[in-house]
């Protein structure tokens, strides 16, 4: 029997979620995403996460980061505005509707310092990588009144809830629903199935996907992908599922039976929203 609190979603839902520009659009009303993202050895993250959300339909997107990845997002993606941070601080990072933290962040002073001026703003978050540990280890960062959406995977979710991760992939809906009422934010929860969690609202189980999507920096072109969609108005809950549908169909899309790297999966994304066109 469906379980009354387990709702799918269908390419013709992701269709009719997705924004799109209008004639009287400005880069600005399509909405401004902020990367917070990568450090001096993780540089990587932060190009995939930017990938992911250029590709997602944002006006802009600003990253503000650390010298290394600065120079790295600057090098491949000379759409994006770049801010080099000589602080952990974002006040000179204007106009942003919603941001993404963590993947690739670090986990020291300096990066605790960033994730708690992100989370200090009204705009919604999205917390990944790094900033879940980061958030694991100072709960008090999630207290703040606009919305927060998290993308785990299993350990990452077991972190923070402290549960153990074999019970978390036994049971994922289960864990990712008790997340997101302790936590008070919507779940993301990855893995070979995707799920989306939030208080009130019926789960949404992903059907997308493909086993080559397990591969490093996928996670950081979903974050971005979401992120996109998050500065674009959509909910937590809309933004989380219809990444997820689009993520996964980018990398059927990308990989069709050979392997992938992360950055085609970011590279897919528009090809997979005129695929949900057509099936809608
Ligand atoms: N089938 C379908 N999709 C899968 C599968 C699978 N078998 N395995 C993984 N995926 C998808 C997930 O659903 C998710 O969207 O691939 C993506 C992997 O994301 P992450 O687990 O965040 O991995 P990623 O961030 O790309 O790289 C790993 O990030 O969190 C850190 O500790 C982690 O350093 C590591 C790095
Ligand atoms: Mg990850």
């Amino acid at each position: 029997l469906p379980d009354p609190d387990v709702a799918a979603l269908t390419g013709r839902d992701v269709d009719g979620l997705l924004p799109r520009p209008g004639g009287e659009s400005d880069k600005y009303r399509r909405g401004v995403l902020g990367v917070a993202a990568g450090s001096d050895l993780f540089t990587g993250a932060a190009v995939l996460a930017v990938g992911g959300a250029l590709r997602g339909g944002a006006g802009m997107v600003r990253y503000a980061g650390r010298e290394a990845p600065v120079a790295q997002v600057r090098a491949r993606w000379p759409e994006a505005v770049v801010t080099l941070l000589d602080e952990p601080s974002i006040e000179h990072v204007g106009r942003v509707q919603a941001w993404v933290l963590g993947p690739g962040l670090g986990t020291d002073a300096w990066a605790h310092e960033l994730a708690a001026r992100v989370l200090a703003t009204d705009v919604p978050v999205l917390v990944d990588a790094d900033g879940l540990t980061l958030v694991s280890r100072d709960t008090a960062l999630l207290r703040r009144a606009a919305p927060v959406l998290i993308t785990p995977h299993a350990g990452e979710l077991s972190r923070l809830i402290g549960a153990d991760r074999a019970a978390i992939e036994a049971a994922r809906l289960e864990h990712a629903r008790r997340a997101a009422a302790e936590l008070g934010v919507t779940v993301l929860l990855k893995g070979s199935t995707t799920v989306v969690a939030e208080e009130g609202r019926p789960a949404r189980v992903n059907v997308t996907g493909t086993p080559w999507l397990a591969t490093g920096g996928t996670g950081d072109v979903l974050s971005g992908l979401a992120g996109a969609l998050l500065a674009q108005g959509l909910s937590c809950y809309d933004a989380a599922s219809c990444a997820a549908f689009l993520h996964g169909v980018a990398g059927g899309l990308a990989a069709d039976g050979a392997p992938l790297a992360a950055a085609d999966v970011a590279t897919a994304i528009p090809a997979a929203m005129r695929t949900v066109a057509e099936s809608a």
